[in-house]
């Protein structure tokens, strides 16, 4: 199939991306470069001995939307650009709204009218607030704490109310979980801007001295040692879970867990960090940071039965493939 890849040059784009083009599909890339470089088109090329196309476009750009529309023959539409950083969405809200809301309603507009009907959407356990831990599809979402999250609420709902009004539209709304990691070549990963808001991310900066100290965001919460429990995912797991999600789509709306069901300390991640690579992590305990809650993980039943897929790479693996990207890359990358 071809497929369109809205943020394609993004850390779970560009994996998925590989992904796609392994299992046969061709690929076009959508991306705007807020948070990506193009030169990842060429590792994407690299590792898979593959072509691609890429657009820089911004999807709030309506007529040049179209025009790509126009251009190929779009068989299905895989969704991950966003804005995502919660503590810049809560200082600068309508531009999060904005982006993240108009770029999906006018990538749906276009499918309606192109009938392009296999849509797959970036969601994020994010939306299940609250609600006790292993969140499953089923549960009543809960208010987010944040307008990052809150976009990705509304999204869902605009994808439901689409879905409805045109019953031939398959959509699978994934809600990933903690994404780390990276392709085990060590060309593509995670390279945030600034200093990162993520554990793993400061983890390898820490490891390759580029940051002095871990901060742990609280040691007493109700968890197996008191610090955060999530569910880390391996990037490339996620990334094949879009494959499976893409050949298994069935008309209306179909909500997907991506995540390994597993929940993972901060301090076990950061020992199994040491371990797999074998450098200390100096770090201290701090206050807790607004907003986080303490446990996080899923219920992937849904998954598995409906998309045969399950995450198969373990936290050393995580660790390992995070920490191998980030010694690879220069400052600059
Ligand atoms: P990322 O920032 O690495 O990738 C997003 C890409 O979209 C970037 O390349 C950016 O340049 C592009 N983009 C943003 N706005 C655009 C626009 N208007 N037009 C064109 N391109 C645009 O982020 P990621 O971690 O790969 O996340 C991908 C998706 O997964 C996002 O929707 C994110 O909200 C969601 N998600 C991520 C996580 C996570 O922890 N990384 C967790 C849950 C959900
Ligand atoms: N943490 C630290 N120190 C840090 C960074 C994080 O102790 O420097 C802790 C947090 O308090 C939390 C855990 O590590 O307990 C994970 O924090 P992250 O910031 O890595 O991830 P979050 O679970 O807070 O959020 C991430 C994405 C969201 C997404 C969510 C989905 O940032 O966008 O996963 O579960 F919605």
């Amino acid at each position: 199939m071809n497929i369109l890849v809205s943020g394609g040059l993004g850390y779970i784009g560009s994996h998925t991306c590989v992904a796609l083009l392994e299992a046969g599909h061709s690929v076009i890339i959508v991306d705007n470069l807020s948070n990506s470089k193009k030169e990842t088109a060429e590792k994407i090329i690299n590792i898979t001995n593959k072509q691609v196309i890429f657009y820089e476009v911004d999807l709030t750009d309506d007529k040049a939307v179209s025009m790509i529309f126009d251009n190929h023959k779009i068989d299905g539409v895989i969704h991950f650009a966003a804005l995502k950083a919660v503590g810049e969405s809560i200082k600068k809200p309508i531009e999060y709204y904005y982006n993240n809301l108009v770029s999906t309603m006018v990538l749906v507009k276009y499918c309606l009218k192109y009938n392009v009907n296999k849509f797959v959407f970036s969601s994020s356990a994010t939306v299940y607030g609250e609600n006790r831990v292993p969140f499953n599809e089923l549960m009543e979402l809960f208010p987010t704490t944040n307008p990052y999250g809150e976009t990705k609420v509304m999204s869902e709902r605009i994808l439901k109310d689409v879905a409805q009004a045109n019953p031939m539209f398959s959509v699978s709304i994934l809600r990933y979980f903690n994404p780390v990691g990276a392709h085990e070549s060590g060309l593509i990963g995670e390279s945030p801007n600034g200093i990162p808001n993520n554990l793993m991310p400061y983890i390898t900066q820490v490891a390759k001295g580029k940051l002095k100290k871990l901060k742990v965001f609280g040691d007493n919460y109700p968890t197996v040692d008191g610090t955060g429990v999530r569910d880390f995912i391996h990037v490339v797991d996620l990334a094949e879970g879009h494959v499976a999600a893409l050949n298994n789509l069935k008309k209306g709306v179909h909500i997907y867990n991506l995540g390994t069901g597993k929940g993972t300390s901060v301090l076990e991640l950061i020992n199994a960090f040491e371990e797999a690579n074998g450098i200390k992590i100096p770090y201290e305990v701090v206050d807790r940071r607004p907003g986080d809650i303490a446990e996080c993980y899923a219920d992937v039943t849904k998954a598995y039965q409906e998309l045969g897929w399950r995450a198969s790479r373990d936290i050393f693996r995580m660790c390992k493939d995070a920490w191998n990207f980030e010694k690879n890359n220069s400052l600059d990358y």
